[in-house]
């Protein structure tokens, strides 16, 4: 079970920018490399009506539509990351929303391109890791 996980995992997307740009390679290869063990991993496509559900916290915000439209424009790839203290220790891997404050290499700083084409998602508590990974994936797609 997927909740079973609570403190343990995180969910992470490499968005379409850094799919486009051809970075799930080295991005992967950096997250291997930082410990993260991955659990469960898909290509996938969001579609709108996906997209608005699964932004639906950012949907007063200016730059909501924007969100949206970039993040339904093309593949993406969700995964499973477990690792002690994962949400924490991936949001430090992935560095500051805002690539242009994100520290140097790390993966933003690295593959981002904008403050919106940020390459990466990292979720930021346990509560929405655990939320997030139900989104895209059910329990029987725990890989071990
Ligand atoms: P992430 O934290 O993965 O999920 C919400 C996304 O909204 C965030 O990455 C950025 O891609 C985007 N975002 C956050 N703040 C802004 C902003 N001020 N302008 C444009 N996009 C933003």
């Amino acid at each position: 079970m997927i909740s079973h996980f609570f403190g343990k995992i995180t969910l992470s997307i490499i968005k379409p920018d850094a799919v486009k740009n051809g970075y799930i390679v080295p991005i992967l290869y950096k997250i291997n490399n930082a410990g993260f063990h991955i659990k469960a991993l898909k290509m996938t496509e969001l579609s709108k009506k996906s997209a608005i559900k699964f932004y639906d916290e950012h949907k007063k915000k200016v730059f909501f539509n924007s969100l949206i439209e970039f993040m339904s424009s093309g593949p993406i790839m969700s995964i499973i990351l477990e690792k002690k203290n994962a949400v924490k220790d991936f949001r430090i891997l992935i560095g500051d929303t805002n690539p242009i404050k994100a520290k140097k290499k790390t993966i933003r700083n690295l593959y981002a391109t904008s403050l919106e084409k940020n390459a990466i998602h990292g979720s930021d508590s346990n509560e929405n890791a655990i939320k997030e990974c139900l989104f895209y994936f059910s329990n029987r797609d725990i890989l071990f």
